[in-house]
């Protein structure tokens, strides 16, 4: 249809999909699913509910894909997509995966995983039944949240397109990539204790494939030596200084906001404060938006964007830790401290992790 036309705006909804002017680059299990939240309730950011994975993963189909595509594939999930998905259970898992997929595809969801019923307590169980040849009875657990097919959302005039992809904070390509789509992006980092946040990690990987080997035989490539496996991702993404070099040959240190993991979950307003700053946004989003869940045990939203619901984060959000090795905390810590130094002197920001 004509570009304009009512037959046209009824096709591509108002607005105009633009590449992203602000992106959350990481860091993984830093509070990054929190923060962009919280922000999609200023109404000045549209977000990209899922993680696009372009500047890592998706480079070579575009930058035309990164604006407009579709989302067509369920490929690689991360618990973010899990959080705003479906659950599915059934006796047997595998073999129903494909054909459960065709179904949700069919309703306009997207189907993420099959989980245990044990995983999501409390989650509403709906039994359904088939006459195909594979499908028997199947239980559908799901969170009702429409998934957004499409990858950018139509922005108006003043409105600010956002994204979050963790991983692109320890992407050595990221940096070059994102500042040769534009070099005016605005960067946001969530960083959190490393020590934690590699606990955290620790625990989403072990929700997974609870068979993996323990944090602590992990943590160390000897453990009588006390040598530490600087190469095992939950222990290399929080050498925060290291992977932040790489992005200071691309951007000014002016140009990326570092949000405090914690003081997001114990000042969610406070922070937010200073995103909107940042971003050049009003300063919308307050504390009044906020109440404290005493059963989440987190800050939780009164109003969720769209919605007059109060809105917590999902089951995968603010896990409960598997309890570490108080040595192997303390080993920990004594690595990263001179990494943090580094940092708070690279950032002019002092987290208070040590
Ligand atoms: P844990 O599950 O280890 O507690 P990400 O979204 O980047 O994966 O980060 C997940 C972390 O966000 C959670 O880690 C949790 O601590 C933190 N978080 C911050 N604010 C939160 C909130 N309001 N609700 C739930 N989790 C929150």
């Amino acid at each position: 249809p004509d570009a304009g036309s009512p037959i046209s705006s009824f096709f591509n909804g108002s607005g105009t999909k633009r590449l992203p002017q602000a992106i959350i680059i990481g860091v993984k299990k830093g509070g990054t699913r929190a923060l962009l939240e919280f922000l999609r309730v200023h109404p000045d950011v549209r977000a990209v509910g899922a993680e696009p994975h372009f500047f890592d993963r998706n480079y070579e189909r575009g930058l035309a894909w990164y604006r407009i595509a579709l989302k067509e594939e369920e490929n690689e999930l991360s618990d973010d997509d899990l959080a705003c998905g479906a659950f599915v259970l059934g006796r047997s898992r595998a073999q129903h995966l494909s054909q459960l997929s065709l179904f949700f595809r069919a309703l306009g969801w997207m189907l993420l995983t099959v989980y245990d019923h044990a995983m999501i307590p409390g989650a509403r169980t709906v039994t359904w039944y088939s006459s195909g040849p594979i499908l028997t009875t199947v239980e559908l657990v799901w969170y009702m949240q429409p998934w957004p097919r499409e990858l950018m959302p139509r922005t108006l005039e003043g409105q600010i397109t956002m994204e979050k992809t963790p991983s692109y904070f320890v992407t050595k390509e990221a940096p070059a990539r994102i500042s040769s789509m534009s070099k005016g992006t605005k960067l946001i980092v969530v960083v959190r204790d490393p020590v934690t946040r590699a606990i955290s990690d620790y625990t989403q990987t072990l929700s997974k494939k609870p068979d993996i080997p323990t944090f602590e035989s992990l943590t160390f490539k000897n453990r009588t030596t006390g040598l530490i496996d600087t190469s095992w991702s939950a222990i290399q993404i929080g050498i925060y200084a290291k992977h932040l070099e790489n992005w200071l040959l691309y951007f000014p240190i002016g140009q990326i906001l570092f949000v405090s993991g914690e003081r997001l979950i114990s000042d969610p307003a406070g922070e937010l404060g200073r995103v909107q700053d940042f971003l050049g946004l009003k300063r919308i989003i307050t504390d009044k938006h906020f109440y404290f869940n005493k059963t989440k045990g987190f800050p939780c939203l009164k109003k969720a964007e769209g919605s007059s619901k109060p809105h917590c984060l999902g089951k995968t959000k603010g896990r409960t830790h598997p309890d570490i090795d108080q040595e192997v905390v303390q080993r920990l810590r004594d690595f990263y401290r001179p990494f943090n130094m580094k940092f708070y002197q690279m950032t002019g920001q002092d987290f208070g992790w040590d």
